[in-house]
């Protein structure tokens, strides 16, 4: 049976230009009724062996508190578990690579609820791990804060994607934007079995 034990072995066994970084898998209860997934980690990410605790984590965690979501019930995850060199966007054949192990963990944690952050993982995830059809995903500007259901591997998944904390460090505007589908993801959470 797979494990979040087997997923870290296995990704330590990863030989590629990332793999130079150290790892960086998860942070969060395995109980999880959340999944929150990122692009890759950062510097302080890096150096910490953790994701989202640079400064856009320090943004979700305070918008988590605002909309009432006790970081218990996250499970915190990236596509790509390795910094890409100066902070790059990870490239299509990065995130076609790492893409499996991600699908391995929402397949562990079974979260009611995969919140994406930011484009790339909102891609990912709605294409239901096809990297050849994230062409045919909107951008996120259009799909946060909007719910859709994605079946994985016979578990189906309500998704609701968000803007990255980063985006809204850059873009103090969508803080508001921010807040507001966190606490639809809040509110989600409160009427979970729909299916
Ligand atoms: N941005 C991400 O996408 N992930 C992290 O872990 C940190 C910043």
């Amino acid at each position: 049976m797979d494990s979040l034990k087997k997923i870290r072995e296995d990704l330590l066994k990863i030989n590629d230009d990332l793999s130079k970084a150290n790892l960086v898998m998860s942070r969060g209860s395995e109980d999880a009724k959340i999944m929150f997934i990122g692009e890759a980690p950062g510097r302080e990410e890096d150096e910490q062996g953790l994701p989202f605790v640079g400064r856009a984590g320090k943004q979700l965690s305070l918008f988590l508190k605002k909309a009432g979501i006790k970081e218990d019930d996250v499970y915190i995850t990236n596509i790509v578990k390795y910094r890409p060199p100066n902070n790059r966007d990870p490239t299509k054949q990065e995130i076609t690579r790492y893409a499996p192990y991600l699908k391995r963990q929402i397949n562990i944690i079974k979260p009611d609820i995969i919140c994406t952050l930011g484009n790339h993982s909102t891609k990912i995830v709605l294409t239901n791990f096809v990297p050849e059809d994230i062409d045919k995903i909107k951008g996120i500007s259009q799909l946060r804060g909007k719910v859709s259901y994605v079946k994985i591997d016979g578990f189906n998944y309500k998704v609701i994607p968000v803007y990255h904390p980063a985006a809204t460090l850059y873009n103090r505007a969508l803080e508001s934007v921010f807040e507001n589908d966190l606490k639809i993801v809040k509110e989600e959470l409160k009427q979970k079995s729909l299916f």
